[in-house]
């Protein structure tokens, strides 16, 4: 198994986010989180990637429950852990391949990332390259990161969680700022990564038919609780239909 929650929910203070979720996904499974916004996924992805701890409840990440490690062994856990943020976190006035060796950072000890400021191998360039292609960019090595488009920094997002060699990707809504065509490329890509090498993903997003297209499996957020869990084809009308629908007195 690789992540697993058990009655597991969070708060912000005394704001509920999630409700006593009960959720298993098995290694190089493919997850889509869907539900409006402020339904708790991205709070759900963090507790996920352990940047959030739960409030009630355990969540377990391939095999460990991360409470109960040590800062040492947390931080091994979240090199297998790649999460893409939704503003992805680039550093915009540097080069792709920069950005893509930062993803590698959390692995190497301080020498070597001192190391890497001052000069880049050859076969680092050669692996960030290779990446690049597998992504579709593999021109943009040298460009600095801002002169590129939406879609094409989502890529270097996902080459630079691929450089740590994950077991799970959580990527935060991944196509919110690119065009349809380019957000379904996205998640081809995405997916197909996955397939390819085995990764367990999770990836919360907002256009339900794209989800439906890509994952086999459909995870429905609403209010902080789990409305569905399911493959497409037995996702019922009404099932996604109450998940987008708009009490009298919500105006967000
Ligand atoms: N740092 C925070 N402090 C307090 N409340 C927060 C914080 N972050 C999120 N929340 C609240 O927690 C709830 C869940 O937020 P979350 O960001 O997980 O929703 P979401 O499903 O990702 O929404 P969206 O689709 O808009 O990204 C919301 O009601 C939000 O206002
Ligand atoms: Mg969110």
């Amino acid at each position: 198994m690789s992540l697993k929650l058990n009655h597991l929910s969070h708060s912000f203070g005394s704001h509920r986010t999630l409700r006593d979720i009960e959720l298993a996904i098995d290694t190089g499974e493919q997850v889509a989180l869907i539900g409006p916004s402020g339904c708790g996924k991205t709070t759900l992805l963090r507790i996920l990637g352990t940047q959030l701890m739960p409030t009630q409840g355990t969540v377990r990440q391939l095999g460990t429950n991360s409470a109960d490690l040590s800062a040492k062994d947390l931080k091994t856990l979240r090199t297998k852990i790649a999460f893409i943020p939704q503003h992805l976190g680039l550093v915009p006035n540097v080069s792709v391949l920069r950005n893509i060796l930062n993803g590698g950072l959390g692995k190497t000890g301080l020498l070597s990332a001192i190391r890497q400021m001052l000069y880049v191998t050859k076969a680092e360039t050669q692996r960030v390259y290779q990446l690049l292609e597998r992504t579709g960019i593999s021109e943009k090595l040298y460009d600095r990161t801002d002169s590129l488009s939406g879609g094409q920094q989502q890529r270097v997002a996902i080459a630079r969680a691929l450089y740590q060699n994950p077991e799970v990707i959580l990527a935060d809504e991944p196509t919110s700022a690119i065009d349809p065509a380019r957000a379904r490329s996205l998640i081809e890509l995405l997916t197909q990564l996955s397939q390819e090498e085995n990764i367990t993903l999770a990836v919360s997003m907002h256009n339900l038919e794209l989800a439906k297209a890509y994952f086999p499996r459909l995870i429905g957020l609403k209010e902080g609780t789990v409305k569905f869990d399911t493959p497409p084809a037995k996702l019922k009308a009404e099932q996604s239909q109450d998940l987008y629908l708009i009490k009298p007195q919500d105006h967000g």
